[in-house]
């Protein structure tokens, strides 16, 4: 196929450029209706900011521009079907678990996953089995599962119906998630993979193999994370036929808006050609501008940068004593702003094009490392007993647990109690209590330690967690 065709762009374009009258959804017709002050900035995406005119297709029965959009990034992707995701990577990872699995069947999860993940579980009733990831002593901090443990578990639950993985992590981080691939399809078990970090793998060399071309059954990628696309564009794509696209078809349609926004999956058709034409002098002016923003960055004692798998990831791990949290401060002082903070390391994107304000990090970085001659040192904390437990299942099963009362403890009296709400450091989003998972005198310290350290944890009440009370027979769960 042609990969330089924008169908859903190109007809959005076009529809506007006839100056058409609206008497219909939405509210702000085609940016008329709009705060004055804001229509400068917004006018060029209201006038695209389209429904399901004649002409326009539909998501959810894609037959024209959206269909062909679709097919273009199936001929792209090579997959057996693709699917536009407006409601970002969380959207497709709840829908292919829905799709994957019913009430009752085990799954075999890797535990550090994106809550997404957990809330799939949840929604679907399912019994999840938990894996545990390694601790890198090189990398310092959690990856992904071994194969030797992930085979304990498929060895133990050998009727699981699906395994969810995360490939790459955040920070760019790859395994042989072929291995993992080849060992679950000897048992006849799918492979479900959060690919959210990786949609720019499919370019091939320098980048790690795609979980696609691995041989995943299902991969959801956030098209918005990696690749130019809007905020919440993604793809689901469909690998094989061991979960049925049709059933995924029918839970996005369910999770994902009626009226689903045009100029996302415009994005996402950009987002598409963006990725199919890019050319092999383009990633190498990438891979010399990385190395250029990396020599910047490296001229520090305070951190050191840690490799990558991904090139595009350009991790810094702090020197003992210096608070990622507070070069993270300073660096958005310059107005620089890092994707993500853990206690001892920044993460730093960059983008798949040259980096055009070089001369600027340089003065940063030289700024920043200037004013932590002044700094006091600080206590690093020990995450290595996050997670303890190699192949671990939930106290209670969600069934079970939307049955039970819960009722809100202090931090303190919690310990012993089963969780009836996760507990989750943001970023990056992995729970570092499960809902329903026994709540240990390790969890609280913890918390207490990333709290003290600025992290945000999402959970409703700051020193309160809420705690399953007992069974229906008015039993102690504790
Ligand atoms: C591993 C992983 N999966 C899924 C998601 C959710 O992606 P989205 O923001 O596209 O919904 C994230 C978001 O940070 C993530 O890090």
């Amino acid at each position: 196929m042609n990969q330089q065709q924008l169908p859903l762009f190109h007809a959005l374009q076009q529809f506007q450029s006839k100056q058409p009258i609206s008497f219909h959804v939405p509210g702000h017709k085609n940016g008329d209706v709009f705060l004055d002050e804001a229509k400068v900035i917004f006018d060029s995406i209201l006038n695209i900011d389209m429904t399901e005119l004649t002409g326009l297709d539909d998501l959810h029965a894609p037959e024209g521009i959206i269909a062909l959009a679709e097919q273009l990034a199936m001929d792209f992707f090579q997959t057996k079907q693709t699917f536009f995701l407006v409601g970002g990577s969380t959207a497709g990872n709840i829908a292919m678990i829905l799709a994957a699995c019913r009430e009752g069947d085990t799954v075999i999860v890797q535990r550090n996953c994106h809550k997404s993940v957990m809330n799939g579980l949840e929604l679907s009733g399912a019994r999840p089995v938990f894996i545990a990831p390694v601790y890198d002593e090189c990398l310092k901090r959690f990856t992904n599962p071994s194969i030797d443990v992930l085979e304990q578990a498929i060895k133990r639950y050998p009727n699981a119906k699906a395994i969810i993985l995360t490939y790459p992590d955040y920070f760019g981080n790859t395994y042989d998630l072929q291995a993992m691939i080849e060992l679950a399809h000897s048992f006849y078990i799918p492979v479900l993979v959060d690919e959210a970090h990786g949609v720019h793998f499919s370019l091939g060399d320098p980048f790690p193999p795609s979980a696609l071309r691995l041989g995943a059954d299902v991969v959801v990628q956030s098209a918005h994370k990696m690749a130019p696309a809007m905020t919440m564009s993604s793809f689901l794509h469909c690998n094989s036929e061991r979960v049925l696209p049709k059933r995924i078809a029918h839970y996005l349609q369910m999770l994902q808006s009626s009226s689903p926004s045009y100029p996302l999956m415009a994005s996402l058709d950009i987002a598409r050609a963006f990725l199919a034409n890019f050319t092999e002098e383009m990633i190498d002016k990438v891979l010399e501008s990385v190395q250029k923003v990396k020599t910047v960055i490296s001229e520090s004692r305070y951190w050191r940068i840690l490799p990558s798998d991904d090139p595009l990831k350009i991790t810094i791990q702090m020197e003992e004593g210096v608070a990622a949290k507070q070069v993270a401060y300073l660096f958005e002082q310059q107005q620089i702003f890092p994707e993500l903070v853990t206690e001892k390391q920044i993460l730093f994107v960059h983008g798949l094009a040259p980096f055009l304000s070089l001369h600027r990090l340089k003065k940063a970085v030289q700024t920043i490392v200037e004013q932590l001659k002044n700094y006091a040192r600080h206590d690093t904390i020990e995450t290595k007993y996050f997670f303890p437990v190699s192949i671990q299942e939930l106290a209670l099963s969600y069934q079970t647990m939307n049955r039970q009362p819960a009722k809100y403890l202090s931090l303190k009296d919690a310990v012993g109690y089963i969780a009836a709400e996760a507990v989750i450091p943001y970023p990056p989003g992995i729970a570092l209590i499960l809902k329903g998972e026994k709540i240990t005198a390790a969890h609280i310290e913890m918390i207490h330690k990333l709290r003290k350290m600025g992290v945000r944890m999402q959970q409703r009440s700051p020193n309160l967690i809420q705690v399953f009370t007992g069974t229906e027979e008015g039993e102690e769960t504790k």
